[in-house]
């Protein structure tokens, strides 16, 4: 529609979250429980949380940092690693409160060096995965450094994903955070059962965006933003309302000093406007009555959950995220600080 200055949506989930811990816990859980009714929280603390009873632990600190009032659902999700017994998918099947598995290959991003070396290994896991019905969440880049970063996710699949789905035919898995054309066109072929979410910020930008008028280290995620060719093919294949492809911020919180720093960590944060950021990619498209779907039905039809009960609106109405968010200690930089915005959410 055009000139829409209010949309009403059913209240969306965030299907790919970081919510760190302790007091960071505390600082950003509350934009994402403004805005999403669900999200499934990544396991890569430090320690990560490898099995059940950590992933219970950390579920009840999460509820326990949620603002009064708010209604919200943390998804639990296990870290793999090379050494996860089939019996620990057994204890989160039977949890209830973990919704996956997450598999890191080592050394791909933030705190994966207890991830696995090669997936071979993890077939077991995996086969317990599937006959639990427990989701695969992928970071989906090969992690060899002869081969070119932008690269690596087209790697992945050729070499590690595909294969991997084959190998087991009722594994449901989600390709985490898609950044290339390969990766679009191999989630829209793949066997029923694997599905993508997608980041606002590979939507709105390409590469060029890390280096504009210098070196931008809170442009700076893991997958890096790609080619505008590959951000072209996100876009159509969202726009296009393919239920395969759903809603995952990454919202992946580090303070100032650890992104400008002569080597920064990777991750953007988000989720001070997470719903926002895609309103106004789906405006851009000119879809934006195909928001609804991406944001509130397609991860939740996909994970077998029922969609969320509420509503969430959305209003025309011009804001700028501030320079910085208090972080004990430190300060956050939000995705798109001092910029303005199209959308905000109504109070
Ligand atoms: C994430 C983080 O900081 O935990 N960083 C990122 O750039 N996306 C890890 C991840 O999802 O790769
Ligand atoms: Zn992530």
């Amino acid at each position: 529609m055009v000139n829409m200055q209010e949309l009403t949506i059913r209240r969306p989930d965030d299907w790919h979250l970081h919510l760190r811990d302790d007091a960071v816990l505390a600082s950003v859980l509350p934009f994402t429980a403004r805005r999403f009714a669900r999200a499934v929280v990544m396991p890569n603390l430090a320690p990560p949380v490898t099995n059940t009873a950590a992933a219970l632990a950390y579920r009840e600190r999460i509820l326990a940092a949620l603002p009064v009032g708010a209604v919200f659902t943390p998804l639990m999700t296990l870290y793999l690693t090379d050494t996860t017994a089939p019996e620990e998918i057994d204890r989160a099947s039977a949890s209830g409160a973990v919704l996956g598995c997450k598999l890191y290959p080592a050394g791909a991003t933030t705190h994966s060096a207890a991830g696995v070396t090669d997936v071979r290994r993890i077939d077991a896991v995996l086969a317990r995965m599937s006959e639990r019905a427990l989701t695969l969440q992928v970071h989906g880049e090969v992690t060899d450094p002869a081969v070119d970063i932008f690269d690596r996710e087209a790697r992945f699949i050729d070499q590690v994903l595909s294969p991997l789905v084959e190998r087991h035919p009722r594994l449901r898995v989600v390709f985490e955070h898609v950044t290339t054309r390969a990766a679009v066109e191999y989630v829209c072929t793949a066997r029923a059962g694997v599905a993508a979410t997608v980041t606002p910020q590979h939507l709105l930008l390409n590469r060029n965006a890390l280096f504009q008028g210098g070196i931008r280290p809170h442009l700076f995620c893991l997958p890096v933003l790609k080619r505008e060719a590959d951000r072209e093919a996100l876009r159509a294949v969202v726009a296009g309302g393919n239920p395969r492809f759903f809603l995952g911020t990454d919202s992946a919180p580090h303070a100032r000093a650890l992104k400008e720093a002569a080597c920064g960590c990777a991750g953007i944060f988000s989720a001070h406007a997470g719903i926002e950021l895609y309103a106004e990619v789906f405006e851009q498209l000119g879809v934006l009555e195909r928001l609804e779907a991406f944001a509130a039905h397609f991860g939740a039809d996909f994970y077998g959950l029922p969609r969320n009960s509420g509503t969430l609106t959305l209003e025309r109405r011009a804001w700028s995220p501030p320079a910085s968010y208090p972080l004990s200690p430190g300060e956050l930089v939000p995705f798109r600080a001092g910029e303005q915005l199209a959308w905000a959410v109504r109070a």
